[in-house]
C-alpha cells in the first residue's frame, strides 16, 4: 500500500463520544510499552506521528490514524500499566472496553504481545477476549529485534501454547527497529479494506 496521506483524530477519555466513521478501523492492542505506537509509526513509515516513550503509559488516548481516506489505524492507551492510581487504570481499561464493544467499523484487533515474554493474565484475557467479541485474534510478536533469529520460531510457538491458541491464529514476529513484519501486517490491513 501506498500512503498518500495520514490524519490524526484523537479521543480523550471514557466519556468522550468515539467518531461515528464510514471507513474500516484495525485496532492496535496490548500492554503498556509493548510497542503499539512505535508499531503504527514504522506501518506508516513516519518517525514520529505516534507518540512513543520508554516510560510505559504514554498513550492516555484512544488515537485514530486516518490512512488515505481508506482505513483507521487505532492506537489503544496500554492495559496493565502498574504505576498509576487504581482510578487511571480503571479509566483506561473502561476507555479500552468502551471502544472495543461499540465501535461499529472495527474490523480486526491485533494484538501485540512482547516476543521475550510469556503472555501474562491480562494478555490471555484480551485474546480470549477478542475472540469471545466474534474478532479474529490476530498476534503481533514486538520487538524481534531483541532476540536472536534462531530464537524467534521458539518463543512463537511458546506464546501460542500459552495463549491456547489455534493452530491457525497468525502469529506475526515483528520489529519497529528493522521494519520485519511489515509487510505482513500491510497485508491484513489490505485485505481489510478490500472486504
Ligand atoms: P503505551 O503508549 O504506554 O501503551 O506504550 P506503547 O505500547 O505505545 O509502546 P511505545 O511504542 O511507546 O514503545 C515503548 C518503548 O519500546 C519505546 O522505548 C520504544 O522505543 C521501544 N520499542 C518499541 N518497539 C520496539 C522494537 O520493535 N524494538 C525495540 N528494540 N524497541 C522497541
Ligand atoms: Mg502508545
Amino acid at each position: 500500500m501506498v500512503i498518500r496521506s495520514v490524519e490524526l483524530e484523537t479521543v480523550a477519555g471514557v466519556t468522550s463520544a468515539l467518531p461515528k466513521n464510514q471507513l474500516p478501523e484495525v485496532a492496535f492492542a496490548g500492554r503498556s510499552n509493548v510497542g503499539k505506537s512505535s508499531l503504527i509509526n514504522a506501518l506508516m513509515n513516519r518517525k514520529s506521528y505516534a507518540r512513543t516513550s520508554s516510560q510505559p503509559g504514554k498513550t492516555q488516548t484512544i488515537n485514530y490514524y486516518r490512512i488515505n481516506d481508506q482505513i483507521y489505524c487505532v492506537d489503544l492507551p496500554g492495559y496493565g500499566f502498574a504505576r498509576v492510581s487504581r482510578e487511571e487504570k480503571e479509566a483506561w481499561g473502561k476507555m479500552i472496553e468502551k471502544y472495543l464493544v461499540t465501535s461499529e467499523q472495527l474490523a480486526a484487533v491485533f494484538l501485540l504481545l512482547d516476543i521475550r515474554h510469556r503472555p501474562n493474565a491480562n494478555d490471555k484475557q484480551m485474546f480470549d477476549w477478542i475472540q469471545y467479541m466474534g474478532y479474529q485474534a490476530i498476534v503481533i510478536a514486538t520487538k524481534a529485534d531483541k532476540i536472536k533469529r534462531s530464537q524467534i520460531p521458539g518463543q512463537l510457538r511458546q506464546m501460542k501454547e500459552e495463549l491456547k491458541a489455534d493452530e491457525d491464529t497468525i502469529i506475526i514476529p515483528f520489529s519497529a527497529l528493522t521494519k520485519q513484519g511489515r509487510e505482513d501486517i500491510w497485508d491484513l490491513m489490505d485485505q481489510v479494506i478490500e472486504n
